[in-house]
């Protein structure tokens, strides 16, 4: 009995042993992971999240945090995007200090954490999705969730210190990002050179339009597991499919979408939320000239007169066809119904009539067009064309300054047919399946529609 039951025992203990080599959620001081072993990784404790090199090209990789179990492969978190490690001989390293480096495969450094303390525990890799790395008091000295890229997990806090910024093809940091502004309110940016600008929540609301509070100066925000999202501004979202025991994550898109994600019973992404319905308002998503029209999908193509620069991806804009003169004899208006551009205004008139904006537009050279909103008689004079957009029931147009000689045809006019059928190129930067989500929203959809 008493032999049985010890090697009933022992057998335990070999079972829980090998359970430990085969699924280890911890690196310590002295070990690294290296990039030639795919089986060289952190899986957390329940196996939902995985940690080590991925590579991204034939011979870039990364270190990074992704979902064990989806379909398509979803990273969640990286150290060194933007500076991928050949996949040879690279590794990452933790002391005993609690410093953690990733190093490339002559040993450069190209990312550490900055940990530096006296005695370091472990690093672990937690079923949050959280890498962190504890002291021997069981402190953390550094955790992922305190930089995170371009995704936000459930109890991962964004703070003032943190943003989340897009991710371009082969995860190089793109130009959008999440952040918290100046007056405390959660935002999307499009971050040019040196210029930010805001474009959600839509600039042109006042704090009672955007229903924040700009107060709060706690600067906080989580999403909880069951898809509720709370911000310190009163930003608040609810997940279509709310409730428990689901994946979820919050991306910010490269198209400058920032989108709630469940994983659904077959591993795949589905989006349950999305700041912008409609896309066309992502600011410059069209580029320069372009106009963003829905056709149903949301779709690049160029203003009158314009030709797109790459016929391939339309978010790189459009140059003109055509050299404009500063005499306004030679040149005419053509107008755009139910459009508009964003920004570049050098000035803005209100209760003027649509010939004085008309002549404000013709008298200066550097005006490319206005955008005009009848009734109200706003007047807007553009000294560029972007970020342009077109949607029935728009209640603006806008006139492009074109040579008298520019031939311009009714059918180059951009229209939006957001129930007709598929036409065009649909525009590369749009990927989500917005039917879906707007069936699974069954109404209870409570931020802007556009
Ligand atoms: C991941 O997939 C494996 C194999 O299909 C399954 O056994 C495991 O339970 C899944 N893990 C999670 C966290 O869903
Ligand atoms: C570590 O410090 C360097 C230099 O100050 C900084 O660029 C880098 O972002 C820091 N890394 C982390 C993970 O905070
Ligand atoms: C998120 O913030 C709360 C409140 O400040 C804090 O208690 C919690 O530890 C933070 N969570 C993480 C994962 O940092
Ligand atoms: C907070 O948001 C709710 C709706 O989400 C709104 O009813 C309430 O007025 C907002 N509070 C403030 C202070 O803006
Ligand atoms: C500020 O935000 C924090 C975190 O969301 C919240 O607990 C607190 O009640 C807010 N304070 C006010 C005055 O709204
Ligand atoms: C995986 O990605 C490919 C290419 O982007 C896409 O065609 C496919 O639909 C995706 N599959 C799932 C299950 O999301
Ligand atoms: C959206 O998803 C539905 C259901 O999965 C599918 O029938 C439809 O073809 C998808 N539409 C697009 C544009 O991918």
């Amino acid at each position: 009995m008493d032999a049985q039951h010890s090697a009933t025992t022992f057998l335990l203990m070999l079972i829980q042993l090998f359970l430990q080599i085969t699924a280890q959620d911890s690196l310590f001081p002295g070990s690294s992971i290296s990039v030639e072993h795919s089986s060289d990784v952190l899986r957390s404790p329940d196996g939902t999240f995985t940690c080590g090199f991925q590579t991204i090209s034939y011979n870039a990789a990364i270190f990074s945090i992704w979902f064990s179990n989806s379909t398509n492969l979803t990273i969640v978190w990286s150290a060194n995007h933007g500076h991928p490690v050949y996949n040879w001989r690279s590794r990452v390293e933790l002391d005993v200090h609690g410093t953690m480096v990733v190093k490339d495969y002559n040993g450069q450094t190209v990312w550490t954490n900055n940990v530096s303390s006296s005695i370091a525990d472990r690093a672990q890799l937690l079923d949050t999705g959280n890498l962190i790395v504890k002291g021997k008091g069981n402190e953390i000295l550094w955790q992922s969730f305190d930089s995170p890229t371009d995704t936000l997990l459930p109890n991962q806090n964004i703070t003032a210190a943190t943003k989340l910024v897009s991710t371009e093809t082969l995860l190089v940091p793109g130009r959008y990002s999440f952040r918290f502004d100046d007056q405390h309110l959660l935002s999307l940016f499009d971050d040019e050179k040196d210029i930010s600008y805001i474009y959600w929540p839509n600039p042109d609301s006042n704090i009672w339009g955007k229903q924040r509070n700009s107060f709060n100066s706690t600067t906080i925000g989580v999403l909880h597991s069951s898809g509720h999202f709370l911000g310190s501004d009163n930003f608040s979202f609810t997940a279509a499919d709310l409730g428990l025991g689901i994946m979820r994550r919050l991306t910010l898109g490269y198209d400058g979408n920032l989108r709630l994600y469940s994983l659904d019973k077959s591993d795949t992404w589905m989006v349950t939320w999305m700041a912008y319905l409609g896309l066309c308002y992502v600011r410059g998503l069209c580029g320069m000239n372009g106009i963003c029209a829905y056709t149903p999908a949301p779709t690049c193509t160029c203003a009158p007169g314009y030709e797109a620069i790459d016929p391939r991806d339309g978010r790189l804009g459009c140059k003109a066809k055509f050299r404009i003169s500063c005499d306004d004899r030679q040149n005419k208006f053509v107008k755009l119904p139910n459009s508009d551009f964003l920004g570049h205004d050098q000035d803005v008139r209100h209760s003027v009539s649509l010939s004085t904006c008309k002549n404000i537009c013709t008298s200066a050279c550097s005006c490319m067009g206005f955008s005009y909103l009848q009734g109200k008689g706003n007047c807007y004079i553009k000294s560029a064309i972007v970020a342009g957009l077109t949607q029935p029931n728009y209640p603006g147009s806008v006139y492009i300054k074109l040579p008298k000689d520019v031939n311009v045809p009714k059918s180059s006019i951009p229209q939006s047919q957001p129930f007709g059928s598929e036409v065009g190129s649909p525009c590369s930067a749009v990927t989500t399946n917005v039917t879906v989500f707007l069936d699974m929203i069954d109404g209870s959809y409570s931020g802007p529609k556009y």
